[in-house]
């Protein structure tokens, strides 16, 4: 009986531990569910390149829909002080904006040296 018991409670284990590690990949990565992009259908890999990430993916991968650059640049043009068209040139997305994570205002690298300016991050 006691044994029966054990074999039951180590069967159970086992499923947590199977579940755990199979199922929320996209909630350990923290994934916005609610997100933009999980709204527009976007998934892993099209960022990723890969089924299964583990890091950060190349700007390029914001470039295939967001791009070219210079078409950010007109997108946002009629801003103050346009984010996509500054004498930095075309910086890195991830500089200023996060997927999973959004990132702080402070971190925005303009801000280094222009501490006034005032960016609404998305
Ligand atoms: C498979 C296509 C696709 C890829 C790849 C992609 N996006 Fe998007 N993104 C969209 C769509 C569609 C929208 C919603 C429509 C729009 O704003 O263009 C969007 C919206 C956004 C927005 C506006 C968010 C808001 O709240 O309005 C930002 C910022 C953004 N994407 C950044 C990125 C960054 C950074 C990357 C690369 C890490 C990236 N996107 C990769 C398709 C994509
Ligand atoms: C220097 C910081 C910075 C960089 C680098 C940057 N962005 Fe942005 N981006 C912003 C800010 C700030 C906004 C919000 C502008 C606003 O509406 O006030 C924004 C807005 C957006 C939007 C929404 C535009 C809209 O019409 O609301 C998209 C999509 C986007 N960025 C994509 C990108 C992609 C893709 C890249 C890389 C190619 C990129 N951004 C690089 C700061 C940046
Ligand atoms: C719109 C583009 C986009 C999509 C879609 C996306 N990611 Fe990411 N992912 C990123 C970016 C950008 C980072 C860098 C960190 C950040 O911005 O939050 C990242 C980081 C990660 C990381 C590394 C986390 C770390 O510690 O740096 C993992 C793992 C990951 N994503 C998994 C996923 C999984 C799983 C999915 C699908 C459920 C997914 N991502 C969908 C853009 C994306
Ligand atoms: C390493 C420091 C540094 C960084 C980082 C930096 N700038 Fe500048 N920026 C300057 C200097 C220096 C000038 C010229 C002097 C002035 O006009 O303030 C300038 C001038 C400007 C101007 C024209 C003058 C004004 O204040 O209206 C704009 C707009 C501007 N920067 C936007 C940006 C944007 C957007 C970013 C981030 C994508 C950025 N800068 C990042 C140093 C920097």
């Amino acid at each position: 009986m006691k044994n029966t018991l054990s074999v039951i409670t180590l069967f159970l284990a086992m499923i947590a531990m199977l579940t755990l590690s199979v199922l929320p990949a996209a909630e350990a990565a923290g994934f916005r569910e609610k997100g933009v992009h999980h709204d527009q259908g976007v998934a892993c890999k099209d960022c990723h390149q890969v089924e299964k990430p583990k890091d950060a993916p190349s700007h390029k991968a914001c470039l295939e829909c967001h791009g070219p650059y210079e078409k950010m640049a007109k997108r946002t043009g009629k801003l103050e002080i346009n984010p996509h068209d500054s004498h930095l040139g075309p910086i890195e997305c991830l500089q200023c904006h996060g997927v999973h994570e959004p990132i702080e205002h402070e971190q925005i690298p303009c801000l280094e040296c222009h501490a006034e300016f005032k960016f609404r991050i998305k």
